[in-house]
């Protein structure tokens, strides 16, 4: 279908779309979809003592003045996750608003250091993982690929550890991304750690370009071998990259209110996304850490078209579909997807 032909549509019908067509999430840090009210719930059932009197102050501390200031609070916040039946209702209560979202393929991180490093381990946190993921495709129909992250401020030998006391689980794995703290953690440092995960057979994503420098998204590509791009926003700032990542269409998963909310941009309305469409990089629009960034998905996409009077519907479509199309699902799942994308714009009125 020609994006071009959905021009003429109005900016409500565009919103309207934006909403319920079918999309993948592909940039989510399960973590980070932890509501302050669950954080309070979890607290009391498992005796835990937090440092906020209620989930008003709780909220008011999430004022992040860049990426560090953020993952403080986020690796706190998971404190509170102790028990197979915790992570169960986390994943959950993502999974129902993802799909009430439109949400039909969903391919979360979860990073297991935050919880191994607190004595919960694999057998804690992987059952519920994976019943929760069943349960969302019988009763949601929602289609789920969970990506084991690793912590890029900790020594990649952790991280190879990690990977090691994942393998069991690998059946329910489909890949391998690497997240936290950017500046001074080049994507290099990993380079052994993801050559064994192709090895295992599992998709590889970075975090690059997020406040890190461009050479980063470079080192992703090249020194360890990824497949998409989590962020990529700073490669604007490299023609030449800018460049490779058009020519060899490498997925980038940019979070809008993730950086108006760290720093990383000052506003919605400045933010560079209608830029990296325009050079014709294959983006998609996606929530990080939607608990903590005041939005999930559609709240991304619906604030920064409105936001922004270069986008419309011909971009709505293209990020829609890009979405699709960058997952890890099986191609017959994308065809199906991406045929009812298209039967939706074309009953709204969109095929010329
Ligand atoms: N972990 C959770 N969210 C993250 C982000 N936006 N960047 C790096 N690490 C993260
Ligand atoms: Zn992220």
């Amino acid at each position: 279908m020609q994006a071009s032909s959905f021009a003429s549509l109005p900016n409500e019908l565009v919103a309207q779309l934006l909403a319920t067509s079918p999309k993948a999430e592909l940039h989510v840090h399960i973590e980070g979809t932890l509501e302050p009210e669950l954080i309070f719930a979890l607290a009391r059932r498992n005796r835990v003592t937090l440092r906020y009197d209620d989930v008003d102050a709780l909220r008011r501390a999430y004022a992040f003045t860049d990426l560090q200031s953020f993952l403080d609070l986020y690796y706190a916040g998971c404190d509170v996750l102790r028990t197979e039946q915790d992570f169960f209702d986390l994943a959950w209560a993502y999974f129902e608003r993802a799909a009430h979202s439109g949400v039909v393929r969903a391919e979360p991180f979860f990073d297991p250091q935050s919880h191994t490093a607190r004595g919960v381990g694999f057998e804690v946190f992987m059952p519920a993982f994976i019943q929760a993921a069943k349960r969302a495709q019988d009763e949601l129909g929602l289609s789920v690929g969970w990506i084991l992250s690793v912590l890029r401020h900790l020594p990649e030998d952790e991280a190879l550890q990690t990977l090691r006391a994942a393998e069991p689980w690998l059946d329910h794995i489909i890949g391998l991304g690497l997240d936290s703290s950017e500046r001074g953690n080049p994507p290099e440092k990993f380079a052994r750690v993801f050559a064994q995960a192709a090895q295992l057979g599992l998709h590889r994503v970075a975090h690059a370009g997020e406040e890190g420098p461009p050479e980063y998204v470079r080192g992703a590509l090249d020194g360890l071998g990824v497949e998409r791009i989590d962020h990529g926003v700073r490669a604007s700032e490299d023609p030449a990259l800018m460049q490779r990542l058009a020519r060899e269409q490498v997925p980038l998963t940019v979070c809008p209110l993730s950086n108006v909310r760290l720093c990383v941009v000052d506003s919605l309305a400045q933010h560079n996304l209608p830029q990296l469409l325009a050079a014709g990089l294959k983006v998609t629009v996606n929530s990080d850490d939607p608990a903590y960034f005041g939005g999930y998905v559609n709240d991304n996409l619906l604030q920064l078209f409105a936001a922004q009077p270069m986008l419309g519907a011909p971009q709505a479509y293209i990020l829609l579909r890009n979405s699709l199309e960058a997952s890890f699902a099986a191609d017959a799942d994308k065809a199906l997807w991406i045929a009812q994308l298209d039967a939706l714009w074309r009953d709204a009125g969109g095929a010329a």
